[in-house]
């Protein structure tokens, strides 16, 4: 397997990282998961235009300037000979060096990508997931994808002890998102969901779903709701790039709406089916 580093490109085997690795000693990096359809990248402006974003918010300078990076990550799909549905894991971190707080000087940046096959989830997507809810007990700057993810490593955890596929996460009531993904509620015909503010992380696929509301006029309304409207909720659905447009039909006891996938969920992952192809 080729893997792209910030250098070229090497064989898995041959990719190794000193101790003193700043993502490894201070989760002092950036990341993202970028989806693949076909061989071909979706989103992936999106995806470039968050890295760099993620990347100037903690002053890590991108080994490759934009147009080298998705070069480079066009030829990884190349040299691995991708043709199927994929996932690309791409990560930055501030290099290795001896352990201290404060950015080392002169150390270059270690990058690496790597794309494995992921088959869609059409029977989830088809049926609906359960989700559990859980405190949002991470940091205030969630918009920058970041390499520590200790918080939602533990709620997804926590789903997953429980059956369920997500962890919806909230901050005394308020939803914000999960814990990799981000969540949407409907009502009386209106798409719901927490504002893009610093405290979720601003989702490709949640501007598609903007995108697909209006494109379809339903209102796409960005107001937190709180985990007691789940009560009165029609449908609930989450997206992220590698679960795409997932109805939610439970959280905790709380049966959503018919307890089946509801239309407006249909309708966008319709959009996002076309969108995508
Ligand atoms: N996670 N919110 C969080 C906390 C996430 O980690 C993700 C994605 C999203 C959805 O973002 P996007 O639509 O750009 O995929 C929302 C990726 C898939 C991951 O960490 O594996």
């Amino acid at each position: 397997q080729n893997i792209l580093t910030e250098k070229e490109f090497v064989d898995k085997d041959n990719l190794t990282y000193p101790f003193e690795e700043r993502g490894l000693q201070f989760g002092d990096g950036i990341y993202e998961v970028i989806r693949v359809y076909k061989g071909k990248y979706y989103l992936i402006e999106e995806h470039l235009d968050r890295l760099f974003r993620s990347a100037a918010a903690v002053k890590i300078n991108v080994p490759y300037n934009r147009e080298e990076l998705a070069h480079q990550l066009d030829e990884l799909l190349k040299r691995n000979e991708i043709d199927k549905d994929a996932k690309v894991y791409l990560q930055i971190t501030r290099g290795s060096a001896p352990r201290e707080h404060a950015f080392p000087l002169n150390t270059p940046a270690n990058l690496y990508a790597y794309v494995q096959d992921l088959p869609r989830k059409i029977n989830l997507m088809k049926e609906g997931v359960t989700a559990i809810s859980q405190p949002d007990v991470r940091w205030d700057w969630c918009y920058i994808k970041s390499l520590n993810l200790l918080p939602n490593v533990i709620a997804k955890q926590e789903a997953e002890e429980k059956g369920s596929f997500e962890a919806v996460l909230h901050k005394d009531g308020e939803v914000t998102e999960c814990s990799s993904s981000n969540i949407y509620l409907v009502k009386d015909g209106s798409v719901y969901t927490h504002p893009a503010k610093k405290n979720i992380l601003h989702g490709c696929v949640r501007m598609r779903v903007e995108h697909f509301c209006k494109e379809k006029s339903i209102p796409f309304v960005e107001e937190a709701f709180r985990i007691e409207d789940f009560q009165h909720a029609d449908e609930v659905f989450l997206s992220s790039s590698t679960a795409e447009v997932m109805p939610i039909i439970k959280v905790d006891n709380q049966v959503i709406g018919t307890g089946k996938p509801g239309s407006i969920t249909r309708v966008l992952q319709q959009s996002y089916e076309r969108d995508a192809d």
